[in-house]
């Protein structure tokens, strides 16, 4: 029987990332091979993000342009999955006006979709379902893109309801993987050749309170630091009012934990802090800081903010700047703040003015790049152990990798060395990666 062909369009971060290597699993089981030709295939799936307007924005854009598509190939089979579809406002506008979708499915009922195919290939009637279905302790099979580096769940969901934010709204209340069925994961993949993982949770430091007995994340990460044919552990992401003293601990004595913390600041003003229900203040953020140099002193720290807040005003603005230089991030990815549905922020009053927001964001961003650039200077001439990821986009005899502190670095060398942790001088650099010479 001839393969079918799928493609799988990914939007958002990196849990997406995932759910769609194991929805890759899932196809290949079922005879299905990817494709990037939208000509060639007979299966494509949308898997969507809307954590900000413009996230949302271009996925109405990309499936609306599959009306076409689908017109010239009516065998065509076009889903819809993930966050978007979790919402039921998104949900309708796919259901009302974008009637060239054949499947929509949830963020909770992923496994579902070799079902759902096959409800809509017998039936031939649209099919919409996001019921919650998933069992969160089955082994997660998934085809990963990477062969080197493997992102791991840990824990769903999210309690915290940062009033901005709407991914407890798509992905639901937190709820901890077994310790045991993510450390036979790991081991697996060790198994397999993999010699860095990333665990994956909006919230990890809150792993395993949920789980009877109850265990926490720093145990977790000893467990899987005995795993011995995994060399690289990264977490993602932290919550700075769950950092832990015990875990700044435990990062400090395991080699094998990368020198690397995402700790998403979000303002720099405790009163916006307050208003975002981060449940921590500009002080206390900073005393976490002082605490991870004091214990790790090369470690690198980057962050989230967001820009234009309800209520922002220009001292608060100048309260992010301030933070910006008492912590001097390794790179912070900023956002200019998108009103979402249902959150408690989309109905406050006092939505900043789009071009002050603008401008705001642009002077944060200018000065953010600096730091990095003043950062990165500080590479210059060292060496450093580079995990190899593969070869650079334009240039197959240039190869990119990572440093433990996530550096991107390019430089010279074969192919072979994709996969291996290598030495890499550091002869040049920007505010965004490192150049190099290899070390043999
Ligand atoms: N769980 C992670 C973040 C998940 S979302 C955490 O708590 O840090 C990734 C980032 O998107 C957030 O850190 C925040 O900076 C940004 N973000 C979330 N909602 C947003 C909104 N409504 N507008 C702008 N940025 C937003
Ligand atoms: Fe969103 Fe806050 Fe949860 Fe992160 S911790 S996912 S920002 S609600
Ligand atoms: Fe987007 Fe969902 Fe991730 S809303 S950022 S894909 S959890």
């Amino acid at each position: 029987m001839e393969n079918k062909k799928y493609i799988i369009k990914t939007y958002g971060c990196q849990m997406n990332e995932h759910d769609s290597e194991r929805m890759s699993y899932m196809l290949h089981n079922l005879n299905y091979i990817e494709t990037d030709k939208y000509d060639d295939a007979d299966l494509i799936i949308y898997n969507t993000c809307i954590i900000r307007e413009n996230a949302e924005l271009k996925v109405y854009g990309h499936v609306g342009a599959m009306k076409a598509l689908k017109e010239k190939n009516p065998n065509l089979i076009i889903a819809v999955c993930g966050c978007m579809m979790q919402i039921d406002e998104a949900r309708e506008v796919i259901r009302d006006k974008f009637k060239h979708v054949d499947i929509v499915f949830g963020t909770k009922n992923l496994s579902s979709l070799p079902y759902l195919l096959n409800q809509y290939l017998t039936y031939n009637e649209r099919v919409i379902d996001v019921e919650d279905v998933d069992d969160i302790d089955e082994l997660q099979k998934a085809i990963r893109k990477d062969k080197h580096s493997a992102y791991i769940n840990i824990i769903y969901g999210c309690d915290n309801f940062c009033s901005y934010c709407i991914v407890p709204y798509t992905r639901g209340r937190e709820s901890s993987r077994s310790e045991s069925s993510i450390l036979k994961e790991i081991t697996q993949l060790g198994e397999e050749g993999y010699k860095e993982i990333t665990l994956l949770g909006q919230n990890v430091n809150s792993y395993g309170k949920d789980l009877h007995p109850c265990t926490n994340f720093s145990s977790l990460l000893t467990n899987i630091s005995k795993i011995d044919s995994i060399e690289r552990i990264r977490f993602m992401t932290s919550h700075p009012k769950d950092l832990s003293d015990e875990l700044i601990e435990i990062m400090k004595k395991t080699d094998k934990i990368c020198k690397h913390i995402h700790l998403p600041l979000q303002s720099g003003s405790t009163r916006i802090l307050k208003e975002m229900n981060r449940k921590y203040t500009a002080e206390q953020y900073l005393e976490k800081i002082v605490k991870l140099r004091e214990a790790i002193p090369d470690i690198a720290i980057t962050t989230d903010l967001i820009i234009g807040f309800p209520g922002e005003t220009e001292e608060d603005f100048n309260a992010t700047m301030d933070m910006i230089e008492k912590v001097r991030f390794d790179q912070a990815f900023m956002f200019k703040y998108s009103r979402r549905i249902g959150t408690t922020a989309a109905k406050m009053k006092n939505q900043v003015d789009k071009d002050i927001t603008s401008e705001r964001f642009q002077k944060l961003l200018d000065r953010v790049n600096d730091i990095c650039y003043e950062k990165n200077s500080e590479y210059l001439n060292t060496v450093q152990k580079v995990l190899v990821e593969g070869t650079s986009k334009n240039d197959t005899s240039t190869l990119t990798g990572r440093t433990d502190t996530n550096r991107i670095v390019h430089f010279k060398g074969q192919e072979s060395y994709i996969g291996e942790i290598v030495n890499v001088k550091i002869t040049d650099y920007n505010s965004f990666a490192l150049e190099g010479e290899l070390i043999e």
